[in-house]
């Protein structure tokens, strides 16, 4: 199959296994990364996947890069906004700082990014945009004003961008993890997820970044072209909406 995703953040955590799950399914993958050289270096020596240093949220130099990949590799067919951050804080203690950086990664970059893809999704009139959101974006979560608005945020830019680009066979889907097993999460004491956390998980565990990878390889096949708007959980029971 000669279709190319890019998957941003895709070089570590649920991303990598984004890329992987692609390339797998016959995709030409392209992984984007923001700083962090060391795990992007060693992802690419273990996977062939190409990897990409830009920053989401800043729309030139998303412009830029993906003029880039798609010199080096072609069009983009399916992209996947996976980047994110989290800086957490009780609101009353949360600095203007806290709050823009993760509206800006969070949120304004999948404007950043899906903007500078769409025109190209609607002349060929095919395109895939899988946008990762978040169960706190759902129900909300204290400590994540600033991330639970810019996850709620994702899934209305992906049920307003699915109205639009459905008559160009172009769909825009969400998936929202519940808690994954990725460095995010595993950064957490160890007896706050098991007295805390994993009681909220019917399944009793925390999610793999491959089972959240299985939802984007479905979301981007061309099979799944009647499926746009969608809101795809991916939490071990902890929320049904
Ligand atoms: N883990 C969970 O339980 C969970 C649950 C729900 C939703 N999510 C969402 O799933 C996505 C992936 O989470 P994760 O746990 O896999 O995160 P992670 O392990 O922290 O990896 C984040 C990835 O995003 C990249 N990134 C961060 N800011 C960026 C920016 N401004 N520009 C470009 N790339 C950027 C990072 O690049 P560097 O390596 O260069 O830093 C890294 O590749 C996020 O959107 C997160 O909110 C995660």
């Amino acid at each position: 199959m000669g279709r190319v995703a890019l998957v941003t953040g895709g070089s570590r955590g649920i991303g990598a296994a984004i890329s992987t799950a692609l390339k797998d399914a016959g995709y030409t993958v392209a992984a984007n990364y923001a700083g962090n050289d060391e795990k992007a270096r060693a992802f690419h020596e273990e996977t062939g996947i190409p990897v990409y240093k830009w920053d989401v949220s800043n729309y030139e130099a998303c412009g830029t890069g993906i003029a880039q990949v798609e010199s080096d590799l072609g069009p983009v067919d399916v992209l996947v906004n996976n980047a994110g951050i989290t800086r957490d804080a009780m609101f009353h203690k949360m600095t203007p700082q806290q709050w823009q950086e993760v509206i800006n990664t969070n949120l304004t970059g999948l404007f950043n990014m899906t903007h500078h893809v769409w025109s190209g999704m609607r002349e060929r009139s095919f395109g895939r945009v899988v946008n990762i959101s978040s169960i706190n974006g759902q129900k909300g979560q204290m400590g994540q004003a600033n991330y639970s608005a810019a996850k709620a945020g994702d899934l209305g830019f992906t049920k307003a961008l699915a109205q639009e680009g459905a008559a160009k066979n172009i769909t825009v889907n969400a998936i929202c993890p519940g808690y994954i097993a990725t460095e995010m999460v595993l950064a957490v004491p160890e007896n706050v997820l098991k007295e805390r956390i994993l009681p909220q998980i019917p399944v009793g565990r925390l999610g793999q970044p491959e089972e959240v990878a299985r939802c984007v390889v479905f979301l981007a096949s061309d099979e799944a072209g009647f499926v746009t708007g969608s809101t795809l959980s991916a939490n071990g029971g902890q929320l049904f909406v």
